[in-house]
């Protein structure tokens, strides 16, 4: 049998972002039978709507990413109590033209990851309200807000904190009953 698709999507261009970290944790306890796609935000070019007819090589390869995979997971750092504009723009792009937005029907998960005690609050809920509006079904319950996360990494960048990696498993094993209702 083939394996479910994940795509692994998070905010952050940094090299050793945080919310790149927690995603790489996830990533490394998928169930068996999952595969993490990463899409890669690095060089999609800006939404224009001038651009719709003849898009940047960008937007078609992030949109055939998009596509391939039967579940989403988020890892959004906070920006101004927003969600940063790299991943506003990739479900820009994703929901363009109209008609022909690659992302809906789908499960998903939304993890927000901050150094602030609010742990992305924020973030979280202006992205499950993009992600209503483009009929992606994030997982309601258990939530994942990762505070003061650069206090749970070691010097690699690697979730060591047990008491977070406990959370995302469970965390993990509900996204996964989760999508096995779709
Ligand atoms: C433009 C900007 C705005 C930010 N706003 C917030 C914020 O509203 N809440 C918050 O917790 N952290 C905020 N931060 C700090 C980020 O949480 C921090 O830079 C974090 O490392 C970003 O995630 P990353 O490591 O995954 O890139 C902001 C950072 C930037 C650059």
């Amino acid at each position: 049998m083939s394996k479910k698709k994940i795509g692994i999507v998070v905010g952050s261009l940094r090299k050793g972002a945080f919310s790149q970290s927690v995603a790489n944790y996830v990533a490394s306890i998928l169930p068996s039978d999952y595969e993490a796609k990463f899409v890669d935000l690095n060089g999609v070019d800006l939404f224009n709507q001038d651009l719709e007819g003849n898009p940047p090589a960008s937007w078609t390869r992030l949109r055939e990413d998009l596509k391939s995979v039967d579940a989403y997971l988020f890892f959004t750092p906070e920006h101004n109590r927003s969600i940063p504009a790299v991943l506003k723009n990739a479900l820009d792009v994703g929901s363009r033209p109209y008609g022909e937005s690659v992302w809906g029907g789908k499960p998903a998960g939304v993890v927000s990851v901050s150094p602030g005690g609010l742990a992305g609050f924020g973030a979280n809920h202006h992205l499950r309200q993009v992600l209503s509006f483009l009929d992606i079904h994030p997982l309601q319950q258990p939530e994942a807000y990762i505070g003061s996360v650069h206090t749970l990494l070691n010097e690699n960048g690697e979730v060591v904190n047990e008491d977070t990696q406990k959370h995302l498993q469970a965390y993990v094993a509900a996204f996964e009953k989760w999508v096995e209702k779709f």
